[in-house]
Protein backbone atom coordinates (compact mmCIF):
# COMPACT_ATOMS: atom_id res chain seq x y z
CA UNK A 1 0.00 0.00 0.00
CA UNK A 2 1.97 3.26 -1.32
CA UNK A 3 1.57 5.89 1.49
CA UNK A 4 0.16 8.71 -0.76
CA UNK A 5 -3.20 6.52 -1.38
CA UNK A 6 -3.44 6.14 2.66
CA UNK A 7 -2.77 10.09 2.79
CA UNK A 8 -5.55 10.75 0.29
CA UNK A 9 -7.98 7.88 2.25
CA UNK A 10 -7.15 9.33 5.54
CA UNK A 11 -6.82 7.67 8.47
CA UNK A 12 -7.87 7.76 12.07
CA UNK A 13 -5.71 10.06 14.72
CA UNK A 14 -5.50 7.25 17.12
CA UNK A 15 -7.20 4.12 18.25
CA UNK A 16 -9.69 6.52 20.65
CA UNK A 17 -10.13 8.56 17.86
CA UNK A 18 -11.93 5.34 16.66
CA UNK A 19 -13.79 4.61 19.03
CA UNK A 20 -15.04 7.53 19.30
CA UNK A 21 -16.23 7.73 15.62
CA UNK A 22 -17.39 4.21 15.65
CA UNK A 23 -19.22 4.79 18.82
CA UNK A 24 -20.79 7.86 17.04
CA UNK A 25 -22.04 6.04 13.89
CA UNK A 26 -23.14 3.19 16.59
CA UNK A 27 -24.69 5.52 19.28
CA UNK A 28 -27.47 7.44 17.61
CA UNK A 29 -31.25 7.46 17.03
CA UNK A 30 -31.01 3.71 16.81
CA UNK A 31 -30.76 3.56 20.45
CA UNK A 32 -32.79 6.47 21.16
CA UNK A 33 -35.53 6.18 18.84
CA UNK A 34 -35.90 3.04 17.76
CA UNK A 35 -34.87 0.76 20.57
CA UNK A 36 -37.29 2.03 22.93
CA UNK A 37 -39.88 1.57 20.03
CA UNK A 38 -38.85 -1.85 19.11
CA UNK A 39 -39.06 -2.86 22.97
CA UNK A 40 -42.55 -1.08 22.98
CA UNK A 41 -43.76 -3.35 20.00
CA UNK A 42 -42.03 -6.85 20.71
CA UNK A 43 -42.64 -7.74 24.11
CA UNK A 44 -41.12 -5.41 26.72
CA UNK A 45 -38.28 -7.17 28.55
CA UNK A 46 -38.07 -10.17 26.73
CA UNK A 47 -36.89 -8.28 23.75
CA UNK A 48 -34.23 -6.37 25.92
CA UNK A 49 -33.22 -9.60 26.74
CA UNK A 50 -32.94 -11.23 23.64
CA UNK A 51 -31.00 -8.46 22.18
CA UNK A 52 -28.56 -7.99 24.70
CA UNK A 53 -27.36 -11.92 24.00
CA UNK A 54 -27.98 -11.00 20.19
CA UNK A 55 -24.93 -7.62 20.71
CA UNK A 56 -22.78 -10.35 22.39
CA UNK A 57 -22.95 -13.29 20.62
CA UNK A 58 -23.82 -12.14 17.07
CA UNK A 59 -23.00 -8.12 17.29
CA UNK A 60 -19.75 -8.56 18.53
CA UNK A 61 -18.71 -11.07 15.90
CA UNK A 62 -19.88 -9.27 12.67
CA UNK A 63 -18.68 -6.50 14.28
CA UNK A 64 -14.71 -7.98 14.52
CA UNK A 65 -15.32 -9.24 11.13
CA UNK A 66 -15.97 -5.79 9.09
CA UNK A 67 -13.14 -4.60 10.86
CA UNK A 68 -11.16 -6.84 10.19
CA UNK A 69 -12.03 -6.91 6.57
CA UNK A 70 -12.13 -3.61 6.13
CA UNK A 71 -8.59 -2.97 7.99
CA UNK A 72 -6.89 -5.38 5.35
CA UNK A 73 -8.63 -4.86 2.15
CA UNK A 74 -8.52 -0.64 3.13
CA UNK A 75 -10.85 0.20 1.20
CA UNK A 76 -14.87 0.93 0.97
CA UNK A 77 -16.95 -2.79 1.02
CA UNK A 78 -17.07 -2.78 -3.04
CA UNK A 79 -13.83 -2.40 -3.06
CA UNK A 80 -12.77 -4.71 0.22
CA UNK A 81 -14.64 -7.72 -1.39
CA UNK A 82 -12.91 -7.04 -4.71
CA UNK A 83 -9.40 -6.54 -3.29
CA UNK A 84 -9.54 -10.10 -1.01
CA UNK A 85 -11.24 -11.97 -4.03
CA UNK A 86 -11.03 -10.03 -7.43
CA UNK A 87 -13.06 -10.42 -9.67
CA UNK A 88 -15.89 -12.85 -8.09
CA UNK A 89 -19.35 -12.16 -7.22
CA UNK A 90 -18.86 -11.19 -3.70
CA UNK A 91 -18.51 -7.42 -4.61
CA UNK A 92 -22.25 -7.54 -5.12
CA UNK A 93 -22.08 -7.74 -1.45
CA UNK A 94 -20.60 -4.33 -1.03
CA UNK A 95 -22.75 -2.68 -3.41
CA UNK A 96 -25.71 -4.16 -1.61
CA UNK A 97 -24.23 -1.83 1.23
CA UNK A 98 -23.49 1.15 -0.70
CA UNK A 99 -27.39 1.27 -1.68
CA UNK A 100 -28.70 -0.39 1.63
CA UNK A 101 -27.03 2.93 3.20
CA UNK A 102 -28.62 5.28 1.05
CA UNK A 103 -31.92 3.90 1.31
CA UNK A 104 -31.44 3.62 5.71
CA UNK A 105 -30.16 7.77 5.03
CA UNK A 106 -33.79 7.98 3.48
CA UNK A 107 -36.18 7.75 6.43
CA UNK A 108 -32.89 8.02 9.26
CA UNK A 109 -32.68 11.70 7.88
CA UNK A 110 -36.56 12.29 8.50
CA UNK A 111 -36.00 11.45 11.74
CA UNK A 112 -33.27 13.30 13.01
CA UNK A 113 -35.17 16.15 11.39
CA UNK A 114 -37.74 15.63 13.87
CA UNK A 115 -35.26 16.19 16.64
CA UNK A 116 -33.80 19.33 14.48
CA UNK A 117 -37.97 20.21 14.68
CA UNK A 118 -38.27 19.84 18.41
CA UNK A 119 -34.60 21.56 19.09
CA UNK A 120 -36.85 24.57 17.74
CA UNK A 121 -40.03 23.81 19.38
CA UNK A 122 -37.65 23.43 22.96
CA UNK A 123 -36.31 26.53 22.47
CA UNK A 124 -39.07 28.64 21.67
CA UNK A 125 -40.91 27.04 25.12
CA UNK A 126 -43.69 24.92 22.94
CA UNK A 127 -43.57 22.11 25.89
CA UNK A 128 -43.52 24.25 28.62
CA UNK A 129 -47.27 23.84 29.20
CA UNK A 130 -47.03 20.44 29.59
CA UNK A 131 -45.69 20.97 33.36
CA UNK A 132 -49.30 22.57 33.86
CA UNK A 133 -51.00 19.13 32.79
CA UNK A 134 -51.75 16.17 34.90
CA UNK A 135 -50.53 13.04 33.39
CA UNK A 136 -53.20 12.26 31.21
CA UNK A 137 -53.55 15.78 29.61
CA UNK A 138 -49.89 15.94 28.91
CA UNK A 139 -50.08 12.61 27.15
CA UNK A 140 -52.55 14.09 25.10
CA UNK A 141 -51.31 17.51 24.24
CA UNK A 142 -47.77 16.19 23.84
CA UNK A 143 -49.27 13.69 21.35
CA UNK A 144 -50.99 15.96 19.24
CA UNK A 145 -48.07 18.63 18.94
CA UNK A 146 -45.95 15.43 17.31
CA UNK A 147 -49.06 14.56 15.13
CA UNK A 148 -49.56 18.16 13.86
CA UNK A 149 -45.90 18.26 13.12
CA UNK A 150 -44.87 15.24 11.63
CA UNK A 151 -48.22 15.99 9.42
CA UNK A 152 -46.67 19.21 8.14
CA UNK A 153 -44.92 18.71 5.03
CA UNK A 154 -43.32 22.12 4.86
CA UNK A 155 -41.73 21.90 8.17
CA UNK A 156 -40.50 18.27 8.03
CA UNK A 157 -38.83 19.00 5.04
CA UNK A 158 -36.86 22.05 5.92
CA UNK A 159 -35.92 19.61 9.01
CA UNK A 160 -34.73 17.01 6.93
CA UNK A 161 -33.23 19.19 4.77
CA UNK A 162 -30.83 20.70 7.58
CA UNK A 163 -30.19 17.34 8.52
CA UNK A 164 -28.36 16.56 4.98
CA UNK A 165 -27.32 19.67 4.17
CA UNK A 166 -24.99 19.47 7.57
CA UNK A 167 -24.43 15.74 6.98
CA UNK A 168 -23.08 16.75 3.61
CA UNK A 169 -20.75 19.03 4.59
CA UNK A 170 -19.07 17.41 7.76
CA UNK A 171 -18.66 14.48 5.30
CA UNK A 172 -17.26 16.56 2.18
CA UNK A 173 -14.55 17.59 5.25
CA UNK A 174 -13.02 14.02 5.28
CA UNK A 175 -12.52 11.83 8.23
CA UNK A 176 -9.88 13.61 10.51
CA UNK A 177 -11.57 17.03 9.88
CA UNK A 178 -14.78 16.42 9.86
CA UNK A 179 -16.34 13.07 11.64
CA UNK A 180 -13.10 12.70 14.23
CA UNK A 181 -13.59 16.09 15.78
CA UNK A 182 -16.97 16.33 15.97
CA UNK A 183 -17.71 12.82 18.18
CA UNK A 184 -15.06 13.27 20.13
CA UNK A 185 -16.12 16.17 22.23
CA UNK A 186 -19.90 15.71 21.33
CA UNK A 187 -20.36 11.64 22.75
CA UNK A 188 -19.16 12.21 26.06
CA UNK A 189 -21.81 14.84 26.63
CA UNK A 190 -24.58 12.90 25.47
CA UNK A 191 -24.31 10.36 27.52
CA UNK A 192 -23.89 12.81 30.57
CA UNK A 193 -27.45 13.99 29.78
CA UNK A 194 -28.88 10.92 29.11
CA UNK A 195 -27.89 9.82 32.38
CA UNK A 196 -29.69 12.94 34.38
CA UNK A 197 -32.55 11.94 32.36
CA UNK A 198 -32.86 8.71 32.87
CA UNK A 199 -32.43 9.62 37.25
CA UNK A 200 -35.33 11.57 36.44
CA UNK A 201 -37.42 9.48 35.44
CA UNK A 202 -36.39 6.44 37.39
CA UNK A 203 -37.60 8.95 40.30
CA UNK A 204 -41.08 9.64 38.91
CA UNK A 205 -43.65 8.28 41.42
CA UNK A 206 -44.75 5.31 40.18
CA UNK A 207 -42.08 4.83 37.73
CA UNK A 208 -42.04 0.79 39.18
CA UNK A 209 -44.56 -0.50 36.36
CA UNK A 210 -42.67 1.18 33.39
CA UNK A 211 -39.46 -0.72 34.93
CA UNK A 212 -41.24 -3.92 35.21
CA UNK A 213 -42.41 -3.50 31.73
CA UNK A 214 -38.60 -2.94 30.55
CA UNK A 215 -36.67 -4.89 33.12
CA UNK A 216 -38.88 -8.40 33.98
CA UNK A 217 -39.26 -10.86 30.93
CA UNK A 218 -42.19 -12.35 30.38
CA UNK A 219 -41.73 -15.37 28.55
CA UNK A 220 -45.60 -15.95 27.01
CA UNK A 221 -44.70 -12.95 25.04
CA UNK A 222 -41.22 -14.43 23.34
CA UNK A 223 -41.46 -15.73 19.93
CA UNK A 224 -39.85 -16.28 16.30
CA UNK A 225 -40.55 -12.45 15.90
CA UNK A 226 -39.09 -10.95 19.27
CA UNK A 227 -35.51 -13.35 18.11
CA UNK A 228 -35.98 -11.63 14.32
CA UNK A 229 -36.47 -8.10 15.07
CA UNK A 230 -33.84 -8.14 18.32
CA UNK A 231 -31.36 -9.56 16.13
CA UNK A 232 -32.01 -6.64 13.55
CA UNK A 233 -32.07 -4.31 16.21
CA UNK A 234 -28.23 -5.51 17.45
CA UNK A 235 -27.37 -4.86 13.65
CA UNK A 236 -29.24 -1.61 12.91
CA UNK A 237 -27.93 -0.31 16.12
CA UNK A 238 -24.51 -1.35 15.88
CA UNK A 239 -23.76 -0.11 12.37
CA UNK A 240 -23.20 -3.70 10.73
CA UNK A 241 -24.37 -5.40 7.96
CA UNK A 242 -23.71 -2.79 4.98
CA UNK A 243 -20.09 -1.86 5.61
CA UNK A 244 -19.93 0.71 7.42
CA UNK A 245 -17.56 -0.52 9.86
CA UNK A 246 -15.99 -1.95 7.17
CA UNK A 247 -15.46 1.61 5.65
CA UNK A 248 -14.49 2.67 9.38
CA UNK A 249 -12.17 -0.13 10.09
CA UNK A 250 -10.19 0.70 6.53
CA UNK A 251 -8.95 3.47 8.67
CA UNK A 252 -7.60 1.84 11.82
CA UNK A 253 -3.88 1.60 12.05
CA UNK A 254 -2.79 -1.95 11.75
CA UNK A 255 -0.92 -2.04 15.44
CA UNK A 256 -4.91 -1.20 17.00
CA UNK A 257 -6.32 -3.83 18.65
CA UNK A 258 -9.24 -4.45 16.80
CA UNK A 259 -11.01 -6.89 19.18
CA UNK A 260 -11.15 -4.42 22.37
CA UNK A 261 -12.35 -1.73 19.98
CA UNK A 262 -14.99 -3.61 18.99
CA UNK A 263 -16.16 -4.20 22.29
CA UNK A 264 -15.68 -0.72 23.87
CA UNK A 265 -18.24 0.13 20.85
CA UNK A 266 -20.98 -2.67 21.39
CA UNK A 267 -20.70 -2.05 25.13
CA UNK A 268 -20.71 1.81 24.84
CA UNK A 269 -24.34 1.33 22.44
CA UNK A 270 -26.18 -1.36 23.89
CA UNK A 271 -25.63 1.25 27.27
CA UNK A 272 -27.23 4.40 25.44
CA UNK A 273 -29.76 1.99 24.26
CA UNK A 274 -30.61 0.66 28.23
CA UNK A 275 -30.66 4.14 29.65
CA UNK A 276 -32.87 5.76 26.69
CA UNK A 277 -35.56 2.84 27.60
CA UNK A 278 -35.22 3.91 31.40
CA UNK A 279 -36.38 7.28 30.27
CA UNK A 280 -38.95 6.01 27.74
CA UNK A 281 -40.75 3.27 30.34
CA UNK A 282 -41.10 4.81 33.98
CA UNK A 283 -42.15 7.83 31.81
CA UNK A 284 -44.21 6.66 29.30
CA UNK A 285 -45.99 4.12 32.59
CA UNK A 286 -46.89 6.81 35.02
CA UNK A 287 -49.64 8.66 32.49
CA UNK A 288 -52.22 7.19 33.76
CA UNK A 289 -54.32 5.33 31.29
CA UNK A 290 -51.35 4.07 29.24
CA UNK A 291 -50.92 0.77 30.51
CA UNK A 292 -48.34 -2.05 29.54
CA UNK A 293 -50.74 -4.85 28.38
CA UNK A 294 -52.40 -2.68 26.04
CA UNK A 295 -49.45 -0.67 25.09
CA UNK A 296 -48.48 -0.40 21.51
CA UNK A 297 -45.43 1.72 20.25
CA UNK A 298 -45.83 4.19 17.29
CA UNK A 299 -43.16 5.57 15.54
CA UNK A 300 -43.43 9.03 17.34
CA UNK A 301 -42.88 7.17 21.02
CA UNK A 302 -39.97 8.98 21.69
CA UNK A 303 -40.89 12.25 20.35
CA UNK A 304 -44.73 12.13 22.65
CA UNK A 305 -42.38 10.80 25.92
CA UNK A 306 -39.50 12.71 25.85
CA UNK A 307 -41.24 16.05 26.56
CA UNK A 308 -42.89 14.90 29.39
CA UNK A 309 -39.93 13.72 31.10
CA UNK A 310 -37.89 17.26 30.52
CA UNK A 311 -41.50 19.67 31.11
CA UNK A 312 -40.78 17.78 34.97
CA UNK A 313 -37.16 18.60 35.22
CA UNK A 314 -36.16 21.43 36.95
CA UNK A 315 -34.66 23.99 34.64
CA UNK A 316 -36.38 21.93 31.97
CA UNK A 317 -36.58 24.04 29.07
CA UNK A 318 -32.60 24.67 29.13
CA UNK A 319 -32.22 21.10 29.44
CA UNK A 320 -34.27 20.24 26.88
CA UNK A 321 -32.80 22.09 24.47
CA UNK A 322 -29.67 20.73 25.46
CA UNK A 323 -30.40 17.47 25.16
CA UNK A 324 -32.28 17.75 21.62
CA UNK A 325 -28.58 19.80 20.52
CA UNK A 326 -27.30 16.47 21.90
CA UNK A 327 -29.56 14.44 19.96
CA UNK A 328 -29.33 16.19 16.80
CA UNK A 329 -25.73 15.30 16.78
CA UNK A 330 -25.58 11.51 17.67
CA UNK A 331 -28.06 11.61 14.98
CA UNK A 332 -25.65 13.17 12.66
CA UNK A 333 -23.03 11.47 13.89
CA UNK A 334 -24.38 8.58 12.34
CA UNK A 335 -26.28 10.04 9.50
CA UNK A 336 -23.16 10.76 8.60
CA UNK A 337 -21.47 6.76 8.86
CA UNK A 338 -24.61 6.17 6.94
CA UNK A 339 -23.42 8.98 3.99
CA UNK A 340 -19.86 8.09 4.32
CA UNK A 341 -19.82 4.23 2.28
CA UNK A 342 -21.48 5.53 -0.47
CA UNK A 343 -18.69 8.70 -0.64
CA UNK A 344 -16.01 6.34 -0.43
CA UNK A 345 -17.29 3.92 -2.57
CA UNK A 346 -17.51 6.67 -5.19
CA UNK A 347 -13.73 8.13 -4.27
CA UNK A 348 -12.38 4.54 -3.93
CA UNK A 349 -13.78 3.15 -7.19
CA UNK A 350 -14.68 5.92 -9.61
CA UNK A 351 -11.60 8.38 -8.47
CA UNK A 352 -14.65 10.88 -7.57
CA UNK A 353 -13.32 13.99 -5.82
CA UNK A 354 -14.76 13.51 -2.04
CA UNK A 355 -17.17 16.94 -2.38
CA UNK A 356 -18.38 16.23 -5.73
CA UNK A 357 -19.92 12.56 -4.19
CA UNK A 358 -20.86 13.79 -0.88
CA UNK A 359 -23.20 16.37 -2.95
CA UNK A 360 -24.18 13.77 -5.39
CA UNK A 361 -25.28 11.26 -2.71
CA UNK A 362 -26.40 13.80 -0.13
CA UNK A 363 -28.93 15.03 -2.49
CA UNK A 364 -30.13 11.95 -3.94
CA UNK A 365 -30.66 10.65 -0.30
CA UNK A 366 -32.91 13.88 0.23
CA UNK A 367 -35.17 12.99 -3.24
CA UNK A 368 -35.34 9.72 -1.50
CA UNK A 369 -36.63 10.57 1.53
CA UNK A 370 -39.21 12.84 0.55
CA UNK A 371 -41.96 9.76 0.47
CA UNK A 372 -40.47 8.71 4.31
CA UNK A 373 -40.86 12.30 5.77
CA UNK A 374 -44.34 12.68 3.90
CA UNK A 375 -45.32 9.38 5.53
CA UNK A 376 -47.42 10.37 8.61
CA UNK A 377 -50.35 11.79 7.29
CA UNK A 378 -48.83 14.39 5.33
CA UNK A 379 -49.64 12.78 2.37
CA UNK A 380 -51.99 9.79 2.12
CA UNK A 381 -50.80 7.64 -0.29
CA UNK A 382 -47.30 7.36 1.58
CA UNK A 383 -49.18 7.32 4.87
CA UNK A 384 -51.30 4.01 3.60
CA UNK A 385 -48.20 2.76 2.27
CA UNK A 386 -46.57 3.26 5.84
CA UNK A 387 -43.28 3.86 3.97
CA UNK A 388 -41.12 5.01 6.66
CA UNK A 389 -42.15 1.60 8.59
CA UNK A 390 -41.62 -0.41 5.90
CA UNK A 391 -38.12 0.97 4.79
CA UNK A 392 -37.30 0.09 8.08
CA UNK A 393 -38.29 -3.07 7.78
CA UNK A 394 -36.73 -4.06 4.70
CA UNK A 395 -33.75 -2.16 4.75
CA UNK A 396 -33.50 -1.61 8.65
CA UNK A 397 -33.70 -5.10 9.33
CA UNK A 398 -34.09 -7.19 6.28
CA UNK A 399 -31.01 -6.47 4.18
CA UNK A 400 -28.96 -5.83 6.91
CA UNK A 401 -29.53 -9.42 8.37
CA UNK A 402 -28.48 -10.43 4.55
CA UNK A 403 -25.88 -8.38 4.46
CA UNK A 404 -24.39 -9.60 7.63
CA UNK A 405 -25.23 -13.30 6.44
CA UNK A 406 -22.79 -12.95 3.53
CA UNK A 407 -20.26 -10.86 5.86
CA UNK A 408 -19.86 -13.94 8.19
CA UNK A 409 -20.25 -16.38 5.41
CA UNK A 410 -17.55 -14.71 3.33
CA UNK A 411 -15.39 -14.04 6.24
CA UNK A 412 -15.40 -17.75 6.98
CA UNK A 413 -15.44 -19.89 3.63
CA UNK A 414 -14.19 -17.55 0.94
CA UNK A 415 -11.54 -15.40 2.96
CA UNK A 416 -10.75 -18.12 5.39
CA UNK A 417 -10.47 -17.56 9.31
CA UNK A 418 -7.12 -18.23 9.19
CA UNK A 419 -6.63 -15.29 6.92
CA UNK A 420 -8.73 -12.83 9.15
CA UNK A 421 -6.91 -14.19 12.43
CA UNK A 422 -3.48 -13.33 10.89
CA UNK A 423 -5.26 -9.33 10.45
CA UNK A 424 -6.51 -9.49 13.86
CA UNK A 425 -3.00 -10.78 15.72
CA UNK A 426 -0.86 -7.77 14.02
CA UNK A 427 -2.45 -5.75 16.44
CA UNK A 428 -3.35 -8.21 19.57
CA UNK A 429 -0.95 -11.10 19.57
CA UNK A 430 -3.24 -13.14 22.85
CA UNK A 431 -7.14 -12.78 21.32
CA UNK A 432 -8.11 -14.84 24.41
CA UNK A 433 -11.98 -14.40 22.79
CA UNK A 434 -10.34 -16.55 19.66
CA UNK A 435 -12.37 -20.12 19.93
CA UNK A 436 -15.81 -17.78 20.74
CA UNK A 437 -15.39 -15.61 18.18
CA UNK A 438 -14.14 -18.52 16.00
CA UNK A 439 -17.25 -20.73 17.08
CA UNK A 440 -19.57 -17.66 16.32
CA UNK A 441 -18.36 -16.54 12.73
CA UNK A 442 -17.89 -19.39 11.56
CA UNK A 443 -21.47 -21.25 12.61
CA UNK A 444 -23.64 -19.53 14.98
CA UNK A 445 -24.18 -16.23 13.45
CA UNK A 446 -24.72 -17.60 9.84
CA UNK A 447 -27.13 -20.15 11.01
CA UNK A 448 -29.19 -18.10 13.28
CA UNK A 449 -29.34 -15.47 10.68
CA UNK A 450 -30.21 -18.04 7.95
CA UNK A 451 -33.16 -19.40 9.91
CA UNK A 452 -34.51 -15.81 10.91
CA UNK A 453 -34.66 -14.42 7.63
CA UNK A 454 -36.43 -17.95 6.42
CA UNK A 455 -38.99 -17.51 9.18
CA UNK A 456 -39.45 -13.66 7.77
CA UNK A 457 -39.63 -14.93 4.57
CA UNK A 458 -42.48 -17.35 5.39
CA UNK A 459 -44.46 -14.82 7.41
CA UNK A 460 -44.40 -12.49 4.99
CA UNK A 461 -45.37 -15.03 1.92
CA UNK A 462 -48.38 -16.65 4.41
CA UNK A 463 -48.74 -12.73 5.44
N1 LIG B 1 -26.33 2.74 14.23
C1 LIG B 1 -26.93 4.02 14.01
C2 LIG B 1 -27.92 4.25 15.12
O1 LIG B 1 -28.11 3.42 15.96
C3 LIG B 1 -27.54 4.13 12.64
C4 LIG B 1 -26.58 3.73 11.59
C5 LIG B 1 -25.48 4.39 11.20
C6 LIG B 1 -26.62 2.56 10.83
N2 LIG B 1 -24.82 3.67 10.25
C7 LIG B 1 -25.49 2.54 10.01
C8 LIG B 1 -27.51 1.52 10.80
C9 LIG B 1 -25.25 1.48 9.18
C10 LIG B 1 -27.25 0.48 9.95
C11 LIG B 1 -26.13 0.43 9.16
O2 LIG B 1 -28.53 5.27 15.19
Amino acid sequence: MDSQELNQRGNWGSKIAFIFAASGSAIGLGNIWRFPMMVGLKGGAIFVLTYILSVIFIGFTVMLAELTIGRHAKKNPVGAFNFIKPGSPWKLVGYMGVITGVFILSYYAVVAGWAAGYLYKTTIGTFRRLSTFSGEEAWEVSDIIFKNFSANPLEVLICLFIVIALTTFVISKGVKGGIERWSKILMPALFFLIIILAVRALTLPGAETGLSFYLKPKLSEFNADVIFFAVGQAFFSLSLGMGTMMTYGSYISKKDNLVSSAGWVCFSDVLVALLAGIIIFPTLFTTPGISPDKFQAETGLMFQVLPIVISKMPGGNIFGILFFILLLIAALTSTISLLEVPTAYLIDERNWKRSKAAFVIGLSSFLLAIPSALSHEAVKIFTKLKIMANMDLIFGNIMLAIGALFISIFLSYSWKTKNALKEIESGNKHFSLKPFWLINIKFLAPIVIFIILIFIIIKTITG
